[in-house]
């Protein structure tokens, strides 16, 4: 197993921020809604000149240069994303294209909806490690407005466009905890895809909430049952932001501190493969995340999928 150490973070993020007073005039829908049920209050959608491919490379040019890395030292790059802009050449592809990453590199991307991130940070501690290039890019990338239903007041006041971008320094033989797992499911979430018409985001959202909850609490009490961690000892909680009644459920479950539990949805909404490192990104832009902090972060999304991991500094 890999040790990893995120070593510079970068995010990217449309210009047109769209609020719940905005999405009321196309829908029938109201702030309070949304706010009391979500915690959303706007989110951000890509305007014709953005796209999922403009988000991450913006946020992987942020993450190298606070890494203080060239193109040259990665050996490795994996984009979590559901809405990449091409089916193939996938978006890490692209990224290695545009960024000028080394020829002959591996460059692939995942789908596993919101828990992307989680699936790359575990693919991460087991891939192999290029000693002389020991840096992996992590993209988590979404451009969901396009996949949204605007006519569709369950979804679309949900979802919203990002990147975010972790540069990782992979070393041979260290410690590392990560969990991922999955439930085939295609009725209760699911994008229909390439050959399928229009394709638009179709939730159950009672069912997928039932589940997140679920789900979190078991990934928790996994850690604390299959690790020498209790969440107790982490300086802070990051999860998937796809509700925020979802989190203060956890919260309040858990006794988790308001200081230790990061929430961005109300800026953002749910970015779904981006919103961890997302979240990840504020704290490290604030300077919160000095050597020693320890984090905890999972996911929960469409598959269904599922992941949990410890970040330490
Ligand atoms: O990231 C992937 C994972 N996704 C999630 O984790 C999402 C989890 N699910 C949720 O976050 C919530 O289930 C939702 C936010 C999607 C919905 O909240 P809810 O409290 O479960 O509401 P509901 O779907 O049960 O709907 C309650 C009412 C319904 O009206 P009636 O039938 O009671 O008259 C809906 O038609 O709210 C209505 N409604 C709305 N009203 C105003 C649904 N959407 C809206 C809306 N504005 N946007």
């Amino acid at each position: 197993m890999n040790g990893l150490k995120i070593v510079g973070m970068g995010r990217g993020l449309p210009v047109k921020h769209v609020t719940n007073d905005d999405l009321a005039q196309i829908v029938d829908t109201n702030d309070e809604w949304i706010r009391k049920r979500t915690g959303i209050s706007a989110r951000y959608y890509c305007s014709e000149d953005e796209s999922n491919t403009t988000l991450a490379y913006d946020a992987v040019v942020e993450a190298m240069r606070s890494a203080g890395i060239s193109a040259s030292q990665v050996g490795l790059c994996i984009a979590a994303t559901v809405t990449p802009d091409y089916a193939v050449p996938c978006v890490a592809c692209r990224i290695q294209e545009q960024v000028g990453l080394p020829d002959g590199i591996p460059c692939f991307d995942i789908n596993a909806a919101c828990s992307g991130f989680l699936y790359g940070l575990h693919l991460l501690s087991c891939m192999p490690v290029d000693e002389e290039r020991p840096f992996a890019l992590l993209i988590g990338v979404e451009e969901l407005s396009r996949v949204t239903d605007m006519s569709d007041r369950s979804t679309c006041v949900l979802f919203g466009d990002g990147a975010a971008c972790a540069v990782v320094k992979l070393k041979k033989d260290g410690e590392f905890y990560s969990h991922i797992g999955a439930r085939g499911n295609t009725e209760i979430l699911n994008i229909p895809g390439l050959n399928k018409g229009m394709s638009y985001i179709h939730m159950s959202g009672r069912e997928v909430f039932t589940f997140a909850v679920d789900i979190v609490e078991k990934e928790i009490e996994r850690l604390e049952e299959e690790s020498n961690y209790s969440l107790s000892d982490m300086d802070f909680v990051v999860l998937h932001q796809a509700n925020e009644r979802i989190i203060r459920h956890i919260q309040k479950k858990r006794d988790i501190p308001e200081e230790k539990l990061i929430v961005n949805i109300g800026y953002l909404g749910n970015t779904s493969a981006a919103s961890v490192p997302l979240a990840l990104y504020e704290l490290w832009k604030a300077g919160r995340l000095s050597t020693g902090k320890k984090i905890f972060t999972a996911g929960f999304g469409g598959g269904l999928t599922w992941g949990s991991a410890v970040l330490e500094f």
